[in-house]
């Protein structure tokens, strides 16, 4: 299976931003850690990070046939990006929306998803292993398109 993770904007910052919260990890760490999971073992996992909506929404629609499924961390664009939310119900493919902190803990505009009901599931709070749970959902639900 063929599977990409995308992350929004400052997720290139991991590791210097705001360790308290989302820890002492790059998202390189993160990349080669859920590599080496069993789980990722036959599959092949494509990263993508920016901090741009536009080019956020043009990976989304380049996974078009080439990708089974999709895990994105979309930052504070989980918020109020109407455009990315639709670029994911557009390509059908199944979402899983992951954050690294628990994002109904903290400010109150983090509490709201645009994102989230366009997913087949939503994990939140468990650090880099939200990225993994991500991985597990998606390999669960045996990549079937959700439509
Ligand atoms: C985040 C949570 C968002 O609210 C924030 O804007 C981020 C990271 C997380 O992984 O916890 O950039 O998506």
């Amino acid at each position: 299976m063929n599977i990409l993770v995308i992350n929004g904007p400052n997720l290139n910052l991991l590791g210097i931003r705001e360790p308290d919260i989302y820890g002492n990890e790059t998202l390189s760490d993160i990349e080669n850690w859920l590599n080496q999971q069993p789980e990722s073992n036959g599959h092949t996992i494509f990263w993508y990070q920016s901090n741009h909506e536009g080019d956020l929404i043009d990976r989304i629609h380049e996974a078009m046939g080439n990708s089974d499924g999709i895990i994105i961390n979309p930052g504070a664009f989980t918020h109020y990006s109407y455009a990315l939310r639709d670029a994911i119900s557009s390509v059908n493919l199944p979402t899983v929306e992951v954050h690294l902190s628990d994002t109904e803990k903290r400010e109150d505009f983090r509490k709201l998803s645009v994102i989230t009901d366009v997913c087949i599931k939503r994990v939140a709070g468990f650090g880099k292993k939200s990225y993994l749970i991500g991985l597990q959902v998606l390999l669960d639900q045996k990549i079937i398109p959700k439509n």
